[in-house]
């Protein structure tokens, strides 16, 4: 099952489903049962474990039920696993992604992009992942559920001119104090920050997002990621299409070939190497 079929999964609500299945995704290369092999396909867990893919689909629906939060922080992990365990071959399709034997905060900070990215910064660290401009900006589109932490919008809402001055005042008067309460909480996305859909890029448009690496895809002039901004902002299917193509594109981001390849496993227990 790829990525556009769970976003048909008709039992669930079309923006549970579709962060639902970027968990799945991410959850299946945690999984029991597989061999550890070098490219991906549907079938992967077929023989080693064919009742997984309900398994997890259920394990995470209870999860998302229980705290909405789960799916957001699930769809994050999937993009800094992808993002740190780079390189190597490109897979062609999405399932049985394996899990580096070892962590790096080094690899970690130089692969992430940092909160305050200029776009220029964006573009260059995604292009270095062979993801386009296109890439970026659906994919950014993920903060559309979830949320930060003041620490890291702090300097957007006090400093950056870019802000809508109402919303930005509120954050200021309300979670996030010049200092103190780093750790208090606010939704990327002011309304229904739970829900998947494509009112973040309305907010990149009337300027209402927490972070100065959101805002940098759209200054309001004729930019390739301003366009974008529009369209997904007009289109929450256009949106929708490219954010799954995207999600796929950066999932075949896979651990180095040669012998760190050899170091890469699907894990039996998720919590520990094999
Ligand atoms: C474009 C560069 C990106 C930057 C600079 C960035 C940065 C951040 C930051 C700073 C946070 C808040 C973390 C905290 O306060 O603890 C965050 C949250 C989040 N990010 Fe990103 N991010 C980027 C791209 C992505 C992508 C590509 C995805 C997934 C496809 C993603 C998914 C999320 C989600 C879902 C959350 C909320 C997590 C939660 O509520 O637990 N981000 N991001």
């Amino acid at each position: 099952m790829g990525l556009r079929a769970a976003m048909g999964c008709s039992s669930l609500p079309s923006s549970r489903a579709l962060w639902l299945t970027t968990a799945v995704v991410a959850a299946l290369a945690a999984a029991a049962g597989a061999q550890a092999q070098l490219s991906l396909s549907p079938g992967f867990y077929d023989a080693t474990c064919p009742g997984l893919q309900p398994i997890v689909r259920r394990v995470v629906a209870r999860a998302v039920r229980m705290e909405p939060r789960m799916g957001a922080s699930l769809l994050r992990l999937f993009f800094h696993d992808c993002f740190v365990n780079l390189g190597g071959p490109r897979w062609t399709v999405p399932l049985g992604r394996r899990d580096a034997r070892n962590t790096s905060a080094g690899a970690a900070n130089a692969n992430l992009p940092p909160p305050d990215a200029s776009l220029p910064t964006l573009l260059s660290m995604f292009g270095a992942k062979g993801l386009d401009a296109r890439d970026l900006t659906a994919l950014s589109g993920a903060h559309t559920v979830g949320r930060a932490r003041c620490v890291v919008f702090r300097s957007h809402i006090y400093n950056d001119t870019a802000t809508n001055a109402t919303f930005a005042a509120e954050l200021r008067g309300t979670v996030c104090p010049y200092t103190g309460g780093d750790a208090n909480l606010a939704p990327l996305k002011p309304e229904a920050p739970d829900t998947f859909d494509n009112g973040y890029f309305r907010d990149l448009i009337t300027r209402r997002v927490l972070l100065r690496s959101d805002q940098a895809l759209y200054d309001g002039g004729n930019g390739t990621t301003d366009a974008l901004v529009r369209a997904y902002a007009a289109n929450g299917t256009a949106f929708a299409a490219d954010f799954a193509a995207a999600m796929v594109r950066m999932g075949n981001l896979g651990p180095p070939a040669g012998s760190a390849a050899a170091a890469a496993e699907v894990r039996l227990n998720c919590r520990r190497v094999n």
